[in-house]
């Protein structure tokens, strides 16, 4: 019989945590989103106290999300659980994740305390916690390099005051796999009550062992892995989510299975990796470019003579086509759908139409279209059905001694408004154009340009977020054309206020 295993992603919060990856609230919920349809059982949004920001993003992802349980992470203290609480309060399942050091070092230099006063600490964060909410993780951080014996009391104390999920992380990536699967086996084995909680995995990538300890650890008995997608994190990374899942699914004989749909491994992949502007190796595991590619010639004939010779997974599974047909200027409708159903998008008629036009547009500008790109094409289809106002047309003046001015005309319920203005630069020029011509009070909130590629070719995709009468609106465009593109993700936002 097999059981299950489950998967806790926290892209959003130690993914995010790593310099340059931040993303805005708008981002941290198409993160989400595509991490729910992934399949993900867990998705740990953030660090609440941390900032506003962070605080903001789990309250927005916990009203975007329905399936997964929304998680936020404490340390063991109670006005973190307090605030944690807070965000969490829109989420249909949630759970506090709180916890504290206990190795050596953590308590000796960072805590400044002793082993006993940590168990109170302990016990007195996670029933704090277990007012709040019935589902409460417990981490006792730096465990890979805790004694035995200490974490087993540790984690005695905590489920005894209510866990109902134990992680133990090898949060400096220093276990050898033998010694954290020896690790959650003697938990197992030494821990009284640990029948009442789940073990989970969370283990760091510092000497490259983070998937072969996860792995360990799951050999072993844990039932939760934590991972993130990719493998981003603190310094080398976490577990990568893709590799365990494979694993899992390649290895029947472990009789362990997971709520994961692999078929959209890939697309999440390309989606962190543009969103949180941390490309991929190509040689990384499972979603590297060249994961699927064989080059040399007697690869090349032993795949083309049977896939299995040098392929373990069919590239389908993760979402991969093996596709060679090239997407140029000349190619039909035919194409441009076999790709994006491949990406998972089936459009209608009418939807591929519009797609194929926007593509065509592209095409013609751009010397090959990706993937990237035609993401990009089906967004900015979805957003434009939802306006109401559509821009006509926008002609800006700006460049080196020249003051910047913007004509716009708006089609507003099917009337045609113009309206001219300066600014600081040519976007500040459109946007003053298009708020002379809107009778809504609109402030900016935010406005986020963001490339795909690395070419002066490359798509411009913008995020705006502006805000009317306390609510915030969240618009979204991409083109080559970035000042239009921005023009168009601020009406996109306008165009949804009620
Ligand atoms: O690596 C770690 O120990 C962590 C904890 C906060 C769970 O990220
Ligand atoms: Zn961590």
């Amino acid at each position: 019989m097999e059981e299950k295993l489950y998967i806790f992603d926290t892209t959003l919060r130690d993914g995010e945590q790593v310099p340059g990856c931040q993303l805005n609230t708008v981002e941290k919920i198409e993160v989400a989103r595509a991490l729910e349809e992934l399949g993900v059982d867990i998705i740990e949004a953030g660090f609440p106290i941390s900032s506003p920001g962070d605080f903001n993003s789990i309250v927005e992802i916990s009203k975007a999300i329905t399936r997964p349980t929304i998680c936020a992470l404490t340390r063991a203290v109670e006005k973190d659980i307090d605030v944690a609480a807070d965000s969490l309060k829109y989420a249909k399942n949630k759970r506090i994740h709180t916890g504290i050091g206990t190795s050596f070092y953590h308590i000796t230099y960072k805590l400044k305390s002793n082993q006993e006063e940590i168990i109170e600490r302990a016990i007195a964060a996670v029933k704090y916690a277990k007012k709040y909410v019935e589902d409460v993780e417990f981490y006792a951080e730096d465990a890979g390099r805790t004694e035995n014996e200490y974490l087993a009391r540790v984690i005695e104390a905590v489920i005894g005051a209510g866990a109902t999920v134990v992680n133990i992380p090898d949060t400096t990536g220093y276990c050898l796999p033998h010694v954290y699967g020896e690790k959650i086996k003697f938990l197992k084995e030494n821990v009284k009550n640990i029948h009442k909680a789940i073990i989970s995995t969370h283990c760091h990538n510092d000497l490259g062992m983070a998937t072969a300890n996860s792995m360990a650890g799951i050999l072993n008995g844990a039932r939760q892995v934590e991972v993130t997608m990719n493998g981003i994190g603190e310094r080398a990374g976490n577990t990568a989510l893709e590799e365990v899942v494979m694993i899992i699914k390649s290895h029947k004989d472990i009789l362990l299975n997971t709520s994961i749909n692999s078929k959209n491994i890939f697309k999440t992949s390309r989606l962190v990796s543009t969103f949180m502007r941390m490309p991929i190796q190509p040689n990384k595991a499972i979603v590297g470019r060249n994961a699927f590619a064989h080059s040399s010639g007697i690869h090349q004939d032993g795949v083309l003579k049977n896939r299995e010779s040098y392929e373990i997974i069919d590239p389908n599974e993760v979402g991969i086509s093996e596709s060679s047909i090239v997407l140029t200027a000349r190619s039909g409708r035919a194409a441009l759908s076999h790709h994006l159903q491949r990406l998972g998008f089936t459009l209608t008629t009418e939807e591929l139409n519009d797609a194929y036009n926007k593509f065509l547009l592209l095409a013609d500008r751009k010397k090959d279209i990706n993937d990237d790109d035609l993401y990009v094409i089906v967004g900015v289809g979805r957003a434009e059905q939802s306006r109401t106002l559509k821009l006509k047309y926008l002609n800006v003046a700006c460049g080196k001694s020249a003051i910047p001015m913007a004509t716009v005309q708006l089609i507003i319920e099917g009337e045609v408004c113009t309206a001219t203005a300066s600014g600081s630069g040519p976007v500040d020029a459109s946007f003053n154009a298009v708020r002379q011509l809107i009778t809504k009070k609109v402030a900016l909130e935010e406005y986020l340009v963001q490339t795909v590629t690395r070419g002066s070719d490359d798509v411009g995709k913008v995020h705006v977020q502006v805000e009317n009468k306390g609510n915030i609106y969240y618009g979204f465009s991409a083109n080559t054309d970035i000042v239009t593109a921005s023009v168009e993700a601020y009406i996109d936002a306008i165009s949804k206020i009620h």
